[in-house]
């Protein structure tokens, strides 16, 4: 008797649990449960093997056993029926169609990552066009006509200049943003522009024809050399952690004075010296200074009342640092081997 009813507790989980989507699943359902020789007749069978006083209790608990596998078949029909004609040749219970979803490409990512970084400190987005005139590229950003940076084997001329056209070219470098918004926004100004720059170069492992930069610029009264040091400090905590070590070096920039570079602590090697550092333990970064006077003025800027600083990076260079992609050509040749393998990133 004790075994009995766990048996048909068995059989009632095994009821409860069954899926049966199509017209063939419901059939072996019915044929397995309820058919001549299914379960429900069996144990029914069982019946007369119960004592007699035990059987009206049995009784009663057979027939809420034969009303629980006939409720499901009536589910089972139900369903059918609202999957209708279509849906009753679709077997839902088949594992679906792998779905191949993309991956991000590698400077997105660390852009984004640079970008949300500096958003936490009030920067707002800027972008310029990537075809840009030369006195936003060069002339507003205080390079003189005569800059070697000018020169043909740089920059890629879209429309040399001639008497009553300024030359049109593909912008060397994101500092050109800068120029667009200092022409259309008043101090305080907190920018960061990131966005694609062209350089008339040979492509190599080392060097290509375009690549990207994050510029930022901070303009108010009263900014000095220090915040731009810990503003880009707490930049490569951030995208670095907290064991980066940096260091200023002088440096000169037209648009700048003074004018800084700053290395940190080569990421691949942890400063003990490999091919990326050149066996110095330090990579340099990004360029940086205090805007200078004149690119203020450019602007109408009051370069008595505000000072400001800048700075400029290149994303494949920290892209580099923290995948160690050691050859750029492989951020432009979308080879999937190459993108995969930042899909859990
Ligand atoms: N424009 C420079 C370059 O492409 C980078 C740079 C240096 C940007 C100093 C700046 C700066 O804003 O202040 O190499």
């Amino acid at each position: 008797m004790e075994q009995l009813l766990q048996q048909i507790e068995a059989i009632k989980a095994e009821i409860t649990a069954t899926v049966a989507t199509t017209p063939d699943a419901v059939e072996q359902y019915r044929i397995k449960y309820l058919g001549t020789k299914g379960l429900v007749k069996q144990i029914m069978g069982e019946m007369k093997n119960v004592p007699n006083e035990q059987k009206k209790e049995f009784g009663q608990i057979l027939n809420a056993f034969k009303i629980v596998a006939e409720e499901k078949m009536q589910q089972l029909q139900d369903a059918l029926g609202e999957i209708g004609e279509e849906g009753a040749k679709f077997d839902f219970t088949l594992p679906g169609d792998p779905v191949a979803v993309g991956t991000r490409h590698p400077l997105n990512l660390v852009r984004n990552q640079m970008v949300s970084i500096f958003k936490r400190l009030g920067f707002a987005v800027a972008e310029g066009p990537e075809v840009e005139d030369d006195w936003h590229n060069f002339g507003a950003m205080n390079l003189p006509a005569d800059h070697p940076a000018r020169d043909m084997q740089d920059t890629f001329y879209v429309q040399e200049a001639s008497e009553n056209n300024a030359a049109w070219l593909l912008r060397t470098h994101t500092s050109s943003v800068q120029a667009r918004v200092m022409e259309t926004q008043k101090p305080p100004i907190r920018v960061i522009c990131p966005g694609r720059v062209y350089r008339n170069e040979t492509i190599s492992a080392r060097a290509h024809c375009f690549f990207h930069q994050v510029e930022g610029l901070y303009i108010d009264e009263n900014v000095s050399f220090a915040d731009l040091k810990q503003t880009l400090y707490f930049f490569v905590q951030e995208m670095f952690g907290k064991d980066v070590k940096v260091r200023f070096r002088p440096s000169y920039f037209p648009f700048t004075e003074p004018s800084a570079e700053m290395d940190i602590s080569c990421q691949i090697c942890a400063g003990k010296g490999c091919n990326i550092c050149k066996h110095t333990g330090w990579v340099e970064i990004l360029g940086s200074g205090m805007v200078h006077p004149k690119v203020l003025e450019n602007f109408g800027i009051d370069p008595e009342k505000y000072t400001g600083f800048a700075f400029g990076m290149g994303v494949e260079r920290i892209a580099q640092l923290k995948y160690q992609v050691n050859d750029l050509r492989l951020y432009s040749q979308n080879d999937l081997r190459f993108l995969e393998q930042f899909k859990s990133v």
